[in-house]
């Protein structure tokens, strides 16, 4: 029996941060034991042919995330997520990748711009005890990137049980504004939530709303500790936050309020630091962010409970919406050494980000994401009919689509020109979030419901949040790369909604 206290618990949503309940929470947590943040080891390849060099192994494993207990994990040259890349903007990176799981499994570049079959979806299946050796040339803007397990149906599990890691991109040009020194004052945050069984292991789609509102956990891992406490050796800590988890979106802020920079999004550095005290990421996106000491310091990253505007009606799926992103819980406990380094102002501006502009696009594509309204057991009366089974189903039941459609690895949905500027459309009529991810490179938000979109959104994306019922329309330049018959992915992020078909193909001609 696992007794540990747990991390997520449902309070009343706050609008606005109610200081007293936080720090309350806060310092109730404080009265148990924290683990040290672990840092996943930094990767930076062998150099040889003109070429970095990375081997990285698929491996099975185990660890102690609780306290006695041994967890059976998935992991990348360890026994849990793996090793953080850092590749350098302009080099060419080469992998000698091993499979060494008893089932197949695939490893996807999230966010780059790279050639089709060296882009590690679901095409680039490695067969268990096989090997994969895909190369690429670098041509990301610096930022925070990530990869992770891409196998068709079996993403979800795969990830969760932990093939995934960071990736950083370097410009040199960059390092004399920003922390760098990874671990110490560059750091990254790899969020995660995780449910656990009472003999410890990781419990997956056990419940009927996995499969519904995504795999939801109760227990927050960052780096793949639970409990983590860091502290601080500068005045500024430079945070690569990257939601890595299945389902959940995060809302962060800081337990005392106090404001903090957002520098970067998915594809690299925003116009200038964005000052918030909130920020919301979903599944798969990325935030720099940067956070300032003084000596001593105590203070904790949250994540805070959202109010629902979903509407109140019997039955499981009302109450199933209404209580997404409801929980307020600690995420990461910060203290900062007595003695603090002074490591960097705050920065003013970046190199400013290049907008594309709207005029240059030639060709608009819309995409419907709806999450089927078929039963969960029993006779599927289609689309439309609200067919409602005994638990209060009615949605997630059947698959999820996009257009109409579930991924069919032998069917091309789009076609798209070389160097050509799109339009895409998202609309989204289903009841919850869906994140959705384009892959092959960034694109930008033109607007969200016709307005434009926030100051932390006017960067490079990978990865956008389509709210329930919102329509987002971004922008996208098709580049290089032009390959007849190997596909691209779009999805939705959530992995259990992209693993039971919300996920299209394109390919670029
Ligand atoms: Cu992060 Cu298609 O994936
Ligand atoms: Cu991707
Ligand atoms: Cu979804």
């Amino acid at each position: 029996m696992i007794t540990r206290r747990r991390l997520i618990c449902s309070v009343p949503a706050l609008g606005l941060l109610g200081h007293s309940s936080i720090l309350r929470f806060a310092y109730h947590a404080a009265e148990d034991s924290f683990n040290e943040l672990q840092i996943p080891p930094l990767l930076r390849g062998e150099a040889a042919d003109g070429k970095q060099v990375f081997r990285l192994n698929l491996q099975e494993g185990s660890r102690e995330f609780l306290p006695g207990f041994q967890t059976s994990t998935f992991g990348i040259n360890g026994n849990y997520l793996g090793p953080t890349l850092r590749f350098k903007r302009g080099e060419r990176v080469a992998f000698n990748i091993s499979n060494q799981l008893n089932e197949p499994s695939s490893l996807h570049w999230h966010g780059f711009h790279l050639p089709p079959t060296q882009d590690g979806g679901p095409h680039q299946a490695i067969a268990a005890g096989a090997g994969w050796q895909p190369e690429y040339d670098v041509i990301q803007f610096a930022g925070t990137y990530w990869y992770h397990s891409h196998l068709l149906h079996e993403s979800g599990r795969q990830v969760y049980k932990g093939l995934a890691g960071m990736i950083i991109v370097e410009d040199d040009s960059l390092s004399d504004i920003l922390p760098v020194e990874y671990g110490v004052d560059d750091v990254p945050l790899i969020l995660q939530d995780r449910r656990f069984g009472r003999d410890g292991q990781f419990l997956y789609r056990n419940r009927y709303q996995d499969d519904v509102m995504g795999m939801m956990g109760d227990t927050i891992l960052v780096n793949g500790t639970h409990r983590p406490l860091f502290r601080p050796e500068t005045s500024m800590v430079r945070f690569r936050v990257l939601n890595a988890s299945n389902a959940r979106s995060f809302d962060l802020a800081l337990s005392d309020n106090r404001v903090f920079y957002q520098v970067a999004c998915d594809g690299g550095l925003l116009n200038a630091p964005v000052a918030t005290t909130r920020l919301r990421l979903g599944p798969a996106e990325r935030a720099e962010i940067l956070l300032q000491f003084s000596p001593g310091d105590e203070v904790s990253l949250m994540s805070i409970g959202q109010s629902s505007d979903f509407p109140v009606f019997p039955g499981g799926i009302s109450e199933m919406m209404r209580s997404l992103n409801s929980e307020t819980f600690e995420l990461l406990t910060i203290r900062a050494r007595g003695e603090l380094r002074n490591n960097y102002p705050l920065p003013t501006q970046f190199p400013q980000v290049y907008r594309l502009p709207e005029a240059a696009a030639t060709n608009t594509r819309t995409f419907l994401l709806s999450m089927g309204a078929g039963m969960r057991s029993g006779e599927d009366k289609g689309p439309g009919t609200g067919a409602r089974n005994g638990t209060g189903g009615g949605y997630g039941g059947g698959n999820y689509f996009i257009n109409g459609r579930v991924m069919n690895m032998d069917y091309i949905n789009e076609r798209i020109q070389l160097n050509t500027t799109e339009i895409w459309v998202l609309n989204n009529n289903s009841p919850m979030m869906h994140p959705f991810h384009i892959h092959n490179g960034q694109f930008q938000i033109l607007d969200r419901n016709g307005n434009p979109p926030p100051q932390n959104e006017q960067g490079w994306k990978d990865t956008v949040r389509v709210g329930s019922g919102e329509q987002v329309r971004l922008i996208m330049r098709f580049t290089d790369y032009t390959d007849e018959s190997n596909p691209y992915m779009y999805h939705c992020h959530i992995l259990e909604h992209e693993d039971r078909g919300m996920m299209g193909q394109f390919v670029l001609v």
